[in-house]
């Protein structure tokens, strides 16, 4: 195996780790909608012992993933003579693809921090505060419009890099995308239009 194909199969790794936690985490956000389940599942989540291990390990992921992302981009500029201009088939720019990956990165660096800062005796009532705002609702939903864009992409290239096709498999990574991304923007929307 070559060391670009060892750096791809790191990022996917650390990659499918992030997926498994979003899918959890979207899961749990949605028990927002049942205060007690909500209290109830925060009193368990926020023992040291279960959140630190988990922080870490989401922490430890992103930046194992972002790390072998930038060394296959270096790899790939520097046996590139001439510049991609567009990014794949949907001809976006590719400064705008970059932007955008470093602003999803620190939407996910701000969240961390705003979720640091919280008591977490208090997890219900700081959403509630936080999604008040219309300025901050904005914020998350861009942040999960380009974390949709992002996992589309990726999800799709690892299929093809397994060999895969399929209209069938592309279909179910772009519904697994979308009710994803709905399930997360529902409760921001659901506290800001109740606000
Ligand atoms: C509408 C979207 C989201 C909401 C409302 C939300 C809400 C929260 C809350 C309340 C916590 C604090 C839990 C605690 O008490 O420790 C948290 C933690 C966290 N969130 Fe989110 N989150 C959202 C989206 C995301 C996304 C898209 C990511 C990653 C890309 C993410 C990554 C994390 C991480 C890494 C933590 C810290 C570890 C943990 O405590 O679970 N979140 N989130």
């Amino acid at each position: 195996m070559t060391l670009l194909q060892l750096r791809k199969r790191t990022m996917t790794l650390a990659g499918s780790v992030m997926t498994v936690y979003l899918i959890f985490h979207m899961l749990t956000n949605l028990s927002f909608f049942s205060a007690p389940a909500f209290e109830q599942f925060y009193a368990v989540y926020n023992q040291a012992w279960i959140r630190w291990p988990v922080l870490a390990l989401v922490l430890i992921a992103l930046f194992i993933h972002v790390r072998a992302a930038v060394a296959i981009r270096i790899k790939n500029s520097q046996a590139r003579r001439v510049a991609y201009k567009k990014h794949d088939k949907l001809h976006i720019p590719a400064p705008l693809v970059t932007l955008s990956i470093v602003i999803l990165l620190l939407f996910i660096l701000v969240h961390i921090g705003q979720t640091l800062l919280i008591d977490t005796s208090q997890v219900r009532a700081a959403m509630l505060n936080w999604f008040s705002s219309g300025w901050m609702l904005l914020f998350y939903l861009a942040g999960l419009l380009i974390l949709a864009m992002h996992l589309l992409h990726s999800l799709v290239n690892v299929l093809q890099t397994l060999g895969i096709s399929s209209t069938m498999y592309r279909l179910s990574i772009s519904t697994g995308v979308v009710v994803l991304t709905a399930g997360f923007a529902s409760v921001p929307l659901y506290i800001w239009m109740t606000a």
